[in-house]
């Protein structure tokens, strides 16, 4: 877990403030065709849960207790059914296995340690039902040599703050995990800053 979420809960929507006007279509996006019952991993504040379809059951995860008290508010005015839980990711006490239909999880994978992502990533097909689908909004670094250099004058900013690892290649730690199969990695802008990484359960 991350300390600086526990004192970042009562802030982070406004700090976030200027990428988030940005990122509706971005959420859209991770939600877009999710149904059934759906763990998200580090629901945060619950920026995602405006956005789910009304038929969905989202258990949010998420290891700040500051965090989850601002996805509270967002929670009681979403349509679909949401169940806030504190938790790790990385160490799921899970009810019962097989449970979900979808993971779902917002700049997530990004900022978590080497080791925790790995821990985390097994949790997925214990999570998920057979066949079930992960999907992962993350964020990275431009394939245009400006951008990346913009970026990388404010990683230190954002990894002190957030955690976030702008050279996280989450793709890969994803093709070294058992049980799982990607299926689509799917830039959401021009840059290639945004991406969607889907797959499956396979085992
Ligand atoms: C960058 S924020 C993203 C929040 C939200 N998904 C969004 O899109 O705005 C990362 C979130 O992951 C949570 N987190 C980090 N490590 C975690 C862990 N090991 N278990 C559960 N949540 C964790 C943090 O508390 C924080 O809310």
């Amino acid at each position: 877990m991350l300390p600086q979420y526990d004192w970042l809960g009562g802030w982070y929507d406004a700090l976030d403030y200027p990428w988030e006007r940005q990122r509706a279509p971005l959420r859209r996006a991770l939600v877009h065709g999710v149904r059934g019952t759906v763990m998200e991993w580090g629901v945060g504040t619950g920026r995602n849960l405006p956005y789910y379809h009304a038929s969905v059951r989202v258990t949010g995860i998420d290891a700040s207790a500051a965090m989850l008290r601002r996805a509270a508010a967002r929670a009681r005015n979403a349509r679909c059914t949401v169940a806030l839980r504190q938790g790790d990711i990385t160490s799921l006490p899970l009810p019962e296995d097989d449970a979900f239909d979808w993971l779902v999880a917002s700049f997530v994978c990004c900022v978590l340690p080497d080791a925790a992502l790995v821990r985390a990533l097994a949790q997925v097909p214990k999570v998920l039902k057979p066949e079930g689908t992960f999907r992962f909004l993350e964020m990275g670094y431009a394939h245009n040599a400006r951008r990346r250099c913009r970026q990388a004058r404010g990683a230190w900013w954002a990894r002190a703050l957030y955690g976030v690892r702008l050279e996280r290649d989450t793709v890969a730690f994803l093709s070294r995990t058992r049980g799982l199969r990607i299926v689509a990695v799917r830039p959401l802008d021009a840059d290639g800053i945004y991406r969607l990484i889907e797959g499956v359960r396979t085992a």
